[in-house]
């Protein structure tokens, strides 16, 4: 149980990191390549991620305490809606300061907001990351030596598992020149 809880505490501080180095370097140079790997990164590793919970492990939560837990995953799927929403934002912005130039009108002031954008998206990720992970210990807490544990653990690799690296700014390959 601990493994599998720290291998999603750790996948979890991977998308923190990464969020933070690229919004970082996105902050400090909107126009540069960082724009597109944060791009991919959002829309490439973090909203497939969250996808993947829902239909793999919030039925699981829901599950085990109906009354109780049916509320924690509305609220975590909330936080999803939440998190897309800021998502489509971020991005709106990117490609406005991809196709604008530090002399135009307007430039500091979407700065600005690309900085408030990706400082809100930060906040709540980091709550929600936190209460995910209370809510998967008490599924498997709840569940150890269950004959179920298995599929549980199935499920959790397969959102988790090992996957690979979540991009940083220092990696070439830029996954968002989809846009
Ligand atoms: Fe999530
Ligand atoms: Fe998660």
């Amino acid at each position: 149980m601990n493994r599998m809880i720290e291998t999603i505490r750790s996948r979890h501080q991977e998308m923190l990191d990464a969020l933070s180095a690229l919004g970082g370097a996105v902050v400090a140079d909107a126009e540069g390549t960082h724009s597109l790997q944060l791009a991919g990164f959002l829309r490439h590793k973090l909203l497939p991620h969250m996808h993947s919970e829902e239909h793999h492990l919030y039925v699981l939560v829901d599950g085990f305490d109906t009354e109780r837990n049916l509320k924690v995953t509305a609220g975590m799927t909330l936080d999803h809606q939440f998190v897309e929403c800021q998502i489509a934002s971020i991005d709106e912005c990117l490609r406005t300061a991809r196709h604008n130039s530090v002399q135009d009108l307007g430039h500091v002031a979407l700065h600005r907001k690309l900085e408030i954008l990706l400082a809100r998206l930060d906040a709540v990720l980091r709550m929600h990351l936190r209460r995910e992970e209370d809510a998967y210990l008490a599924v498997l807490r709840r569940y150890a030596s269950h004959e179920i544990e298995g599929e549980i653990r199935l499920r959790m690799q397969r959102v988790y598992g090992d996957g690979e690296t979540i991009a940083s700014p220092s990696e070439t390959a830029v996954e968002g020149s989809i846009s």
